[in-house]
């Protein structure tokens, strides 16, 4: 089996991809502390950190720029960091869509008028896949500075983890796409319909609800329009960071076979894209714990001094342990699907992860090698 630190030999970006709710970004700030630990400087751009987790790393809601974690984190934690850092923000997505507009902007009076455009602020906050994109962009921007050794990338919680590979595709098409031609060309939709039937549509509705949207459409577009160029070419090197060599995906997934389904799907996506994958990480894995064994007949009763409760306690034993086997089969299926040895399990452990020590403990895991792995497993189970 592999370590994170060996998958990462070398790269600048790694990308935690899955689907929704198996750990991923339980998994990128795990995996950013610890490669701090190794002395690097690394920041971790997190999207829907649990508050807690948040908390506990002092991440400010707002903000949108990376934040150094406090170092006496690391200490109170018995964590020695050999000169690394942690950084770590919290997307706003809306707020990177700003920042876009405002680079690409050709002028103050453009990017204002954009800016104040009421569609553009709704079609800001509800563009499909404009999370996905502006989690991609932002990542972009903080490589471009050249601040750190290891950018860690968590993904946007969408249920589908191939919506995050085809966002910069969906936006880009939406801004060079038919819809906006029609509009913008000067004898275009919004020009036409002005005087139509349409207009009827548009002049009422201006007239209950006071919004002229008629005129707010025909802005938009218009002030848009000169951004597209800016906007295409800057996907198109986005893209290139992601294929690039110095950037690796790591596929998060759970052992269930829902998951490892979708994991091996989104693999087979990721080659086919020819994008750099690294590794699947199986998160919450159930181990049956081969050194425990199956408890005598009677030796439950006898501990528990009552006869019903360990017939439950039997019970529960003997279904984990089904849960257990059924993981293993399934991990085994990935690893084949896959042809990777790069596959990294970490155990469903008792409690939540919501502080530096609960990532600390996962990096027992995602950090370990051969022997001391082995042990951990036996250690867990
Ligand atoms: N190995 C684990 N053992 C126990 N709980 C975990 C483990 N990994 C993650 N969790 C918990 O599962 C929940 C979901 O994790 P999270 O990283 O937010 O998932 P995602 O980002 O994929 O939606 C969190 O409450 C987290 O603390
Ligand atoms: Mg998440």
């Amino acid at each position: 089996m592999a370590s994170v630190a060996d998958l990462l030999e070398g790269k600048k970006v790694c990308i935690c991809a899955g689907s929704g709710g198996v750990g991923k970004t339980t998994t990128s700030a795990a995996i950013a502390a610890g490669m701090a630990a190794r002395g690097l400087r690394v920041a971790v751009l997190t999207i829907d950190p649990a508050k807690r987790l948040a908390d506990s790393l002092g991440l400010p809601e707002l903000g949108n720029t990376e934040r150094r974690v406090d170092p006496e984190l690391f200490k109170e934690a018995g964590v020695e960091t050999n000169g690394g850092e942690l950084w770590a923000m919290m997307l706003d997505s809306k707020a990177t869509f700003d920042e876009v507009v405002r680079k690409h902007a050709p002028d103050e009076e453009t990017r204002d008028r954009i800016l104040s455009n009421r569609i553009y602020q709704q079609l800001s906050a509800a563009l499909a896949g404009s999370q996905e994109y502006m989690a991609m962009e932002k990542l972009f921007e903080i490589w471009a500075e050249d601040r750190y050794d290891l950018l860690v990338l968590d993904t946007p919680p969408s249920r589908n983890a191939l919506d995050f590979l085809e966002a910069p595709k969906r936006l880009t098409q939406f801004i060079e796409g038919k819809a906006l031609q029609v509009f913008m060309a000067p004898t275009g939709l919004a020009a036409r319909v002005a005087g139509r039937g349409a207009s009827v549509m548009f002049s009422v509705l201006k007239r209950i609800t006071g919004v002229d949207l008629l005129s707010d459409l025909a802005e938009f577009f218009q002030a848009f329009s000169g951004m597209v160029g800016g906007f295409r070419e800057r996907a198109r090197r986005v893209n290139e960071l992601l294929g690039d060599d110095q950037t690796t995906f790591l596929v998060v997934c759970g052992p269930q076979g829902e998951p490892i389904e979708e994991a091996v799907y989104f693999h087979r996506k990721l080659v086919e894209a020819r994008l750099p994958f690294g590794g699947v990480i199986v998160n919450k894995v159930r181990y049956a714990g081969e050194a425990a064994g199956d408890p005598e007949p009677g030796e439950l009763e006898r501990l528990l001094g009552d006869a019903g409760l360990a017939a439950r306690v039997e019970e529960s034993f003997r279904d984990f342990r089904v849960m257990a086997e059924r993981d293993a089969r399934n991990i085994e299926h990935l690893a084949a699907q896959m042809r990777t040895r790069a596959v990294i399990q970490v155990p469903y452990l008792d409690s939540d992860v919501h502080d530096l020590d609960g990532l600390m403990e996962i990096n027992r895991y995602l950090f370990a090698t051969g022997a001391e792995e082995r042990e951990e497993l036996a250690a867990s189970a």
